[in-house]
């Protein structure tokens, strides 16, 4: 009898390219040790919840606004978050497009259990829009090197210790639309090996 599947939740807040990325790789591919038993967004319009749906993937919404409505603290958003995860027992949390910051009234529950996808590369950009503003930066002249990386998730924002990373150099020529391409494909990758290596799984 072949072991439960390793379970994976995924915390995103768009498109979900990456979540598609991870899904694929579940069916059969270097993933095939884990299953997405849970996607979570913050935002109804994320597209990444349907991409979930379509693949049969229970999803949660839970908005910020009613939270905030109510007079409520990031840290009881983050609380209210946790308790909907927990009941899905995750080995992994795996932020991929997640753009809100997570307190310790979320990490605390799952210590060690948390990675973040982030479109920069170690100690480059932290925070929102890293991409756009390392492409301006190159493009400027100035000597960023660019590319992603996924990281352990602690308290201080895209600091976590380094799982992977890979580099995304800008061309010349490049525009943004063409250097995003270039990044999202690269994380695609990224995304799967990191799971991998962190479930200490094979991708060969
Ligand atoms: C990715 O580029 C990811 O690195 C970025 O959001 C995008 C999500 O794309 N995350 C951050 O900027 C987090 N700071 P997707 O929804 O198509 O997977």
């Amino acid at each position: 009898m072949n072991p439960p599947p390793v379970r994976l939740v995924v915390l995103l807040s768009g498109s979900g390219s990456n979540l598609q990325a991870i899904l694929d790789a579940t069916r059969n591919g270097p993933l095939s040790a884990a299953a997405v038993v849970l996607v979570v967004s913050d935002r109804a319009s994320a597209y990444g919840l349907e991409r979930a749906a379509q693949a049969g993937v229970p999803t949660l919404l839970l908005p910020i606004r009613p939270f905030a409505q109510a007079g409520k603290t990031r840290e009881e958003y983050d609380a209210a978050l946790a308790e909907a995860i927990l009941p899905h027992a995750p080995d992994l949390i795996i932020c991929a497009g997640w753009m809100r910051i997570l307190s310790p009234a979320f990490l605390d529950r799952f210590p060690g259990r948390i990675i973040n996808l982030h479109p920069a590369l170690p100690g480059v950009l932290a925070g929102k829009d890293s991409l756009r503003g390392t492409f301006e930066a190159a493009q400027r002249g100035e000597p960023v090197p660019t590319g992603c990386m996924v990281h352990q998730v602690i308290a201080e924002v895209d600091a976590g210790a380094v799982i992977d990373s890979e580099a995304v150099p800008v061309a010349p020529e490049d525009t943004l639309e063409a250097f995003a391409a270039r990044m999202h494909a690269a994380e695609h990758r990224l995304i799967v090996r990191a799971i991998a290596k962190v479930l200490g799984l094979s991708t060969r």
